[in-house]
């Protein structure tokens, strides 16, 4: 987990390494660091945000790092760029070494002397072994002794190149005239440039302002192809939002249509399948969480829900299904374990992901890209209701193809769908009562959210959402349970968010908002019938939707309640403690 950049050409290097770094802050904030060459090599690195840093050094080539702590407390020394002992080779790494302890004991022996707790220090020293006047081959040499994860980008103060490796961390090359980036995203430089060269795993890169060749491991050459990135610069920006999160919020509508338009205009994707398994993490869990009672209710079929941490221990029993792997970066470490496990046993998969090109569409068959556009804020928002689309587009058409639907129930619920980016619209003509609401939140420290069916993975996410912007203690429950236990823990006025939608739940869902209620909770509900208001201290009215839908308008008004409670207590709302967007260890 970190981000890293790299830059060589005309501009000043400490300007747009600090700029570009800023872009990937979402990735870890541990610390940051900077190497410029600058007649000799020069490095600034520091605990804490990328502002810290004092750099009174400039030149037109450099590597930077913002990083997420997983060897060494997060201090100035753990902080990246490394050095070698000669202090002229810089490095910055993403990922993780696993036999970085083996070869750190042999290189000590060899008389090399660390100055840091990391994994990332072996490769600055590797390299320095190898170094006989050549930086490219000393590289080569250097990586092939590396085990695990990493993306690395690598200076020698004598000479004019970066080099650069990908191996299961990502890693993206801008193209500019005379110029050229590298960065673990595609936003870190799209304000300079929008061409893009996109670095597969076992991919190696030596990069000079006029030429970027490709190798493999192996040092054989490689064409690529240069890709054209249609996001502004500006959308990777706040546009005038306060928060990433609240522009990304309001982004919803927006990216549901995108979605949707480039599902329907993409060939069928023919799969044969009796019985799906999902595998995810975080938000993206939910949306499969809430994924599989969609396609269980239009398919017919069995669908298993697994943490992407925990499908590496179910046993291998005798059974056959589609693995769908959900990840709007790509790039989550346990997500793409899972599904390499996937794809060495011979499953059919799917992957759906925000980020093209991510290390996800290596291993799976099939790809559904959602449309969201980048997303900054820590807190998935529009990659949620974008996976929701997705799965519930896909769950829609096998129901077609399987003849499980008839045309004019297809046609009537693909035109829902396609009014979801309006009734999320009119949620947020309720912002003003979410207010209200977020107001006698943020006096209270621990909450409850319920709802049943398929609006139970909804209360899940409303209560992670909240705990991790907020860090207000909330849990979520299917709300038949509460009796078998949570309900012990109501305490007088402790809020529980309801969730109650015109369906076959609606009925239980009050006798169970009753049941807290007489033990003196605070009840607020989201419901769109206005009756619930009798029963309930208060209501947020939903759009009235196709019940089946009611999720997209639910956790959208839960995303509002999360960012406006956390906004009141004055919360890092993009960047909330020890979280970080991208998840790449496992
Ligand atoms: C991190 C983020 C979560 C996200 C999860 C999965 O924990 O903080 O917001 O849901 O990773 O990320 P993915 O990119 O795989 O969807």
């Amino acid at each position: 987990m970190c981000g890293i950049v790299g830059y060589i050409g005309f501009r000043s290097a400490r300007e747009v390494l600090l700029n570009s770094l800023k872009k990937l802050e979402y990735r870890g904030y541990d610390s940051a660091g900077v190497a410029i060459i600058s007649e000799e090599l020069k490095i600034e690195k520091k605990k804490g945000y990328i502002d810290n840093l004092k750099i009174d050094f400039d030149g037109s080539v450099g590597i930077g790092h913002t990083r997420w702590a997983t060897h060494g407390i997060p201090d100035d020394r753990n902080a990246h760029p490394f050095t070698d002992c000669s202090g002229k080779i810089a490095i910055v790494h993403n990922g993780i070494i696993e036999n970085y302890m083996e070869l750190k004991e042999k290189l000590i022996e060899e008389g090399h002397q660390f100055k840091s707790d990391t994994d990332s220090e072996v490769i600055a020293h590797l390299i320095e072994k190898y170094y006989q006047g050549n930086l490219k081959d000393a590289f080569f040499k250097a990586i092939s002794h590396l085990r695990g994860s990493f993306a690395i980008v690598a200076i020698h103060a004598d000479e004019r190149k970066i080099m650069a490796a990908k191996k299961d961390s990502p890693l993206v090359v801008g193209i500019g005239d005379h110029e050229k980036f590298l960065a673990s995203d595609i936003p870190a430089f799209l304000s300079y440039t929008n061409r893009v060269m996109i670095l597969k795993d076992g991919e190696v890169c030596e990069v000079t302002e006029d030429m970027v060749n490709v190798y493999d491991f192996s040092g054989k050459k490689i064409e690529k192809k240069i890709e054209k990135i249609n996001w502004s610069a500006e959308d990777a920006e706040k546009g005038g939002y306060e928060h990433f999160m609240l522009k990304e919020i309001y982004e919803q509508p927006r990216a549901i249509d995108d979605t949707l338009h480039s599902l329907i205009s993409r060939n069928e994707i023919g799969m044969d399948f009796e019985k799906i398994v999902i595998v995810a993490c975080g938000t993206s869990y939910h949306a499969g969480l809430t994924g599989k009672y969609v396609l269980e209710n239009l398919l017919h079929i069995p669908v298993e829900v697994y943490y992407g941490s925990e499908y590496r221990y179910r046993a291998e029993v005798n059974d056959s299904y589609l693995a769908i792997f959900i990840t709007q970066s790509g790039e989550t470490a346990d997500t793409l374990a899972a599904a390499k496990r996937a794809k060495e046993i011979g499953f059919p998969s799917l992957g759906i992901t925000n980020v093209v090109g991510s290390s996800i569409t290596n291993y799976v068959d099939h790809v559904l890209y959602t449309y969201a556009g980048p997303e900054i804020g820590v807190a998935a928002t529009k990659t949620f209701t974008t996976q929701l689309t997705t799965l519930y587009y896909f769950a829609i058409n096998s129901a077609m193809n399987r003849g499980l639907i008839s045309k004019t129930k297809y046609r009537e619920l693909m035109n829902t769908l396609r009014e979801m980016a309006h009734a999320v619209e009119e949620v947020f003509e309720e912002e003003e009562k979410i207010i209200e609401a977020s107001k006698i939140i943020a006096e209270k420290e621990h909450m409850f959210y319920i709802g049943r069916g398929l609006n139970y993975p909804i209360a899940l996410e409303g209560a992670l959402k909240m705990k991790e912007i907020s860090y207000i203690h909330a849990e979520g429950y299917p709300a038949g349970e509460l009796k078998h236990g949570p309900i012990a823990l109501i305490s007088n006025g402790m809020p529980v968010i309801a969730l109650v939608p015109e369906d076959s739940t609606y009925e239980k869902m009050l006798s169970n908002v009753k049941e807290v209620s007489a033990r003196n909770a605070y009840v607020i509900a989201l419901s769109p019938n206005e009756d619930v208001e009798k029963y309930v201290d208060f209501l947020i009215r939903v759009p009235k939707t196709d019940p089946l839908f009611s999720p997209f308008v639910n956790a959208v008004a839960l995303q509002l309640l999360s960012y406006h409670t956390a906004k009141l207590l004055g919360r890092e709302i993009d960047k909330p403690k020890n979280l970080a967007k991208s998840v790449t260890v496992e």
